[in-house]
């Protein structure tokens, strides 16, 4: 039992820059108060007195803020960061290393008992009042933007936002990034900011060259197996290589 509060107040260290000393987290965090109590209360439901085990996460509740069911399986190392108006159901699972914000709901979406609250795989995150609904998987170290609402799983690493929450796509921008290295204008560094209209701009011309590119090729190929003499496509690749551009220079 000490070394699970010592987790609870060690995550609260690495989570929450604001956390100074150990007393300060065991007395004023109500997140790390309401998982002690919860710890209590899932004990007494999985020994059938259900009653007590929903009076004990009442009073939790009215401690906190934050509402968990005796039912809810959670992880080690959880932190429910702030906490007022988290809502936690009964059939909801969530794994080790998770961060709740405030606000977030683990709600269900179906009147029918059995599984129907989401479960959180691994390094969870998700942000102050987001909601995520139904008998989904968020995937591990998965994050929710705040006030999103879920109601699909999610796949590992990565970052869900909005409502109905899309996924953000996080190949956009590595693409962008080999791609303008591979044509030499990765020393702008152009690629991060794109709500800079001129930054757009920049990345449809890199795609468009790409594709042109990658077409030239093809027709270059198809003519040097109908035997004409033409470049071959290492001679290609380097034409547009920055190395390759330099040392012609030189
Ligand atoms: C989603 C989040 C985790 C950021 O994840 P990320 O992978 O770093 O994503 P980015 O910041 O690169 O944003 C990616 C895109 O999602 C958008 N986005 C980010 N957070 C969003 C949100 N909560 N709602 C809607 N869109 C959001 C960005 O504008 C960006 O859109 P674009 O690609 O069209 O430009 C973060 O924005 C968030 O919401 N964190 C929760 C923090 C919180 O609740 N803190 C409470 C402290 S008390």
């Amino acid at each position: 039992m000490f070394s699970h509060i010592k987790e609870d107040i060690s995550v609260v260290f690495e989570r929450d820059p604001a956390a100074r000393t150990r007393w300060e987290i065991l007395t004023t965090y109500p997140g790390v108060h309401a998982l002690l109590i919860h710890r209590l209360s899932h004990w007494i439901w999985q020994h059938r007195f259900y009653w007590i085990a929903r009076l004990c996460s009442h009073i939790a509740r009215w401690l906190t803020g934050i509402e968990i069911h005796p039912g809810a399986v959670i992880g080690r190392r959880v932190f429910i960061d702030h906490g007022m108006g988290v809502v936690i159901g009964e059939t909801a699972v969530i794994g080790n290393d998770c961060t709740l914000y405030h606000g977030v709901t683990l709600g269900g979406t179906s009147w029918n008992k059995g599984k129907r609250h989401p479960t959180l795989l691994e390094g969870v995150v998700i942000g102050a009042g987001a909601k995520v609904l139904g008998p989904i998987t968020i995937g591990t170290k998965a994050k929710i933007g705040s006030n999103a609402v879920v109601v699909k799983d999610v796949p590992d690493e990565a970052t869900a936002v909005g409502i109905p929450a899309r996924i953000v796509d996080q190949d956009k921008n590595r693409q962008q990034d080999s791609m303008a290295e591979k044509i030499g204008f990765s020393a702008y560094a152009v690629s991060d900011n794109m709500n800079d209209p001129m930054t757009k701009v920049v990345h449809t011309l890199l795609a468009h060259i790409e594709r042109q590119d990658a077409q030239l090729q093809e027709v270059m190929q198809q003519l040097a197996k109908l035997g004409a003499d033409v470049e071959t496509d290492a001679e290609v690749g380097q034409a547009f290589d920055l190395n390759y551009i330099n040392k012609i220079v030189d």
